[in-house]
């Protein structure tokens, strides 16, 4: 809400769909089918909060611990695609080791109680190289994606017959015991359609068909895909699917919303765009209540890391960091926390929202109740008020007040347990520790990368090749190399190159001359330069480089990379004779690997940096168990290894309209680190200054909490199985604090019982005239030295009522520290 409404609109494109379900018991499985109101699984309906965490952007020792959190948080389940140009990056070569083990990540989540939704695709653009195909593809004579057309359809229906193939020798489907209740197929198909002409429905056709084909035992869906064929359902991605979803095909089919919204995933040169949680919130409420939903997912829950050179083109490596887990897999509050709310107050409204008969009355011009009676006379209400104002509601002749844009959930038709716009939930600050510095240059190597001129080359063309298809994924740099003769030195030649993406960098008999790179929005560019040439034959060797390949829109098969037109003079030199080297020598020799290494020949460190430079050095890892990130903000574009662990491309020197770096922290996996001796490799493709880089920790050390003396208690301590919401049981409004585990609250920074200014997003907060001389002693009393605390919000437990006729709040930040 904060946010421009064209901007919000954008993160709510289309997405997948996933979907858990909190086991009752920790058997699972069973028969899943579905009809016009949920899922039904076992014969129960359903309402189902779900989240993306997608595999291989984390790593399986992370996998435990995330998926914890989530059903912490009160998911029901887990969805993630799957990534063919992981599994298969050689035809015919399959691997399902590691982070790409599919099978032990779905085990996981089954051991854990939750459901899954697995997204197949195969096509899946996520933001993924190439949206998940192998570049192989591209090769196959006659090939058309995504449309119907026989080499594509071989392939598409080999991959998918072995995923499921997989999933049911694990026995992994619902019908099967395991935990997967969904599978998708295609993915947003509906956004290129048209482009295929009479080609795209009978490739909509052809696939659902094929899918339901391989017999799973659980529904099928198509994420934006409104002519979906029956059996399989059609489900919602976007921002409108609270306001706008036309609905599911079928009365039969249940409406289902596979969603974008934590954030909108960031890229290169751009800054972060947030949501706030409580814009979530009401669109997830508003979805629930007014399309008849009851499945919601998350995208993404978890966002994790690109590593290696996964992402699409122009992708940040850090992926969604702002969702509810953060990259590092530890609580976003009170994004987290909030959500956790709504979860457990939508449950609590669970029986008259599946089997309950819906009205809708008007409470004011932009203010509504949508009431839900039961068989039973169990009746839950949901008060909306869409205004951008404060709204006062009288509601079955009880006088509510709603804050702008908002909607209350009252599970008993009476007593408010949740507002979406009001967040009780604490918040928390991540900070970053420098642990481990480089500052000393003997501790550095370097190695600088040849550049090759064309007598070096061994590809020859008279023209300028596409760069997608020629390296093939296999490096992000091509070279095009030509020779120049000149009859007279000239020390002013106009040198023109225009490429279809993404970065260049010329050089002139060995010297660099001039570096161009596009953007996400128009990848394309043209690099002017003037440069000497020398009498004789002039070397010109120009390094193109893609980040990451495209992802989306349709006839993808057809994009193209790399140099389109370059000209010297005006001269155009595109048919010239071109020798082409595909990748860097360091990359062939994989100098990043410990065995690798030792294949070239390292100098010391010395003086100023050079352009297309590796770096290598050795550390020790930081004792402790908080999540470890390399500050790279002295460094300029490349891409870092640990122990030969690809953890990503950097590229700190593309600043945003800000000034700052997209991404200045790289996460760095526990599981690539040993205690000593950890082999760090730096390959920089501009320059940059390695000594100023430093490994830190990342940790949360601060929470803060903010309740009014009026509040309710968190939904989550009532009594869910009961159902019972007397005042009684309501109590006394308590706020609530954790740090970390294994750290406890160290200093307390700041209290007051009374009327603070400021709140936990204020950074300066200050004490009134209203205000309880015991506040500290109070708080210290109750947290000081532990994990977790939790303090009553009444005058007495503070000795005396500062101002007896006042609003009062108690507003708490502390330092925590293990
Ligand atoms: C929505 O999610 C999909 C992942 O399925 C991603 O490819 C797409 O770019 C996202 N759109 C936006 C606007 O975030
Ligand atoms: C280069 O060759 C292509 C294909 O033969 C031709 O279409 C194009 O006009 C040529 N360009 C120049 C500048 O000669
Ligand atoms: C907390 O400390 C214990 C004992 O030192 C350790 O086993 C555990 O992994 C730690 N947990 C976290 C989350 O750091």
């Amino acid at each position: 809400m904060t946010l421009p409404a064209k901007v919000v609109m954008g993160w709510w494109r289309c997405s997948l769909a996933l979907f858990f379900v909190v086991a009752l018991a920790t058997v699972h499985g069973g028969s899943v089918t579905y009809d016009g109101r949920s899922l039904i699984i076992n014969g129960q309906h359903k309402i189902l909060f779900s989240g993306s965490i997608h595999y291989p952007r984390s790593t399986p020792e992370m996998w435990p611990d995330l998926i914890s959190k989530a059903k912490e948080g009160g998911l029901d389940g887990i969805e993630s695609y799957v990534f063919w140009n992981l599994h298969e990056p050689k035809q015919g070569q399959f691997d399902f080791s590691g982070r790409r083990d599919l099978v032990r990540f779905i085990k996981e989540i089954q051991a854990q109680g939750l459901y899954a939704t697995l997204r197949i695709g195969p096509f899946i653009e996520s933001e993924w190289t190439y949206g998940g195909f192998p570049v192989w593809l591209h090769d196959v004579p006659g090939i058309v994606f995504r449309s119907d057309n026989e080499a594509f359809k071989y392939h598409m229906q080999r991959f998918t017959s072995k995923i499921v193939s997989m999933m049911k020798s694990a026995k992994l489907y619902a019908s099967q015991g395991g935990p997967i209740i969904l599978s998708q197929i295609e993915n947003e198909y509906g956004m290129v359609e048209k482009a295929y002409h009479e080609g795209g429905p009978s490739y909509v056709r052809w696939a659902a068909e094929m899918a339901v084909g391989l017999q799973t035992g659980v529904p099928w869906i198509m994420c934006k895909q409104d002519d979906a064929p029956d059996p399989v359902i059609n489900t919602c991605n976007g921002l409108e699917c609270g306001k706008r979803f036309m609905g599911p095909n079928s009365p039969n089919k249940p409406a289902l919303w596979t969603e974008n919204w934590t954030f909108r995933y960031q890229t290169f040169g751009e800054e972060a765009q947030l949501r706030s949680v409580e814009n979530i919130a009401y669109n997830v409420a508003l979805f629930i209540i007014a399309k008849k939903g009851s499945y919601v997912n998350y995208y993404m829950y978890h966002g994790g890391t690109n590593f290696d050179r996964t992402a699409s083109a122009f992708t940040l490596t850090s992926y969604y960091d702002p969702a509810p887990l953060d990259e590092y897999g530890l609580i976003r509050q009170p994004t987290w926390g909030h959500l956790k709310e709504l979860h457990a107050a939508i449950k609590l409204c669970s029986e008259p929202l599946l089997y309950g008969t819906q009205n809708v009355i008007s409470l004011g011009n932009l203010q509504n109740a949508y009431v839900f009676r039961g068989s039973s006379g169990k009746c839950a209400a949901f008060l909306e008020n869409s205004a951008g104002q404060e709204a006062r509601v009288i509601f079955h002749n009880v006088p509510y007040t709603l804050p702008p844009n908002s909607i209350s959930i009252l599970p008993d038709c009476k007593n408010v347990v949740f507002n979406t716009a009001k967040v009780s939930t604490q918040y928390n600050t991540r900070s970053m520790t420098p642990r481990v510095k480089f500052d000393s240059s003997a501790k550095w190597e370097v190695y600088k990368e040849a550049i090759p001129n064309f007598h070096d080359t061994s590809i020859r063309a008279n023209k300028l090749l596409d760069q997608i298809g020629t390296a093939k994924d296999t490096s992000d740099y091509l070279w095009y190399t030509f020779r120049l003769n000149q009859n007279s030195p000239s020390l002013k030649s106009a040198l023109s190159v225009y490429s279809h993406g993404h970065v260049v960098h010329a050089y002139i008999n060995g010297v660099l001359v001039g570096s161009a790179h596009g953007t996400l929005k128009d990848p394309t560019f043209t690099m002017e330069n003037n440069v000497n040439l020398r009498r004789g034959e002039n070397s010109i060797s120009l390094l193109s480089a893609t980040v990451g390949l495209p992802d989306s829109g349709a006839y993808l098969e057809r994009r193209d990379a790399g140099l389109r037109r370059v000209q010297v003079d005006g001269r155009d030199l595109s048919n010239y004779t071109w020798g082409y080297q595909v990748g860097l020598l360091g990359e062939k020799l994989q100098i990043f690997t410990p065995l690798g290494s030792s294949k070239v020949r390292w100098e010391k460190l010395r003086g100023s940096t050079q352009s297309l430079t590796w770096y290598k050095t050795t550390f020790d890892a930081p004792a402790g168990n908080n999540p470890v990130a390399l500050n790279l903000g002295s460094m300029g574009k490349g891409e870092a290894w640990i122990n030969g662990n690809s953890i990503g491309r950097y590229w700190v020197s593309f600043r945003t309209p800000k000034g700052t770096p997209s991404q200045t922290w790289y996460h760095v996996p526990g599981s690539f680190l040993k205690p000593t001796g950890n082999l760090l490799v730096l390959q920089e493709e501009e320059s940059g200054n390695p000594l100023q880089i430093s490994l830190d920790t990342i940790s949360v050390t601060k929470a803060c909490g903010y309740v009014l003396k009026s509040y309710l208690p968190p939904v989550t301590s009532w009594r869910v199985e009961t159902r019972k919401y007397t005042k009684s049981q309501r109590g006394t409004p308590k706020l609530q604090l954790n740090c970390p585990a294994n750290s406890t609250v160290s200093r307390i920074l700041f209290a007051s019982y009374g009327q603070p200014t400021g709140n936990c997003l204020s950074e300066y907060k200050t004490i009134t005239r209203c205000h309880s001389p015991n506040s500290k002693a109070v708080v210290t009393k109750a947290c000081l030295g532990k994990t977790r605390c939790s303090i009553g919000v009444r005058s007495k437990i503070f000795g005396a009522d500062p101002c007896p006729n006042g609003q009062k709040a108690l507003l708490v930040e502390v330092q925590c520290a293990s």
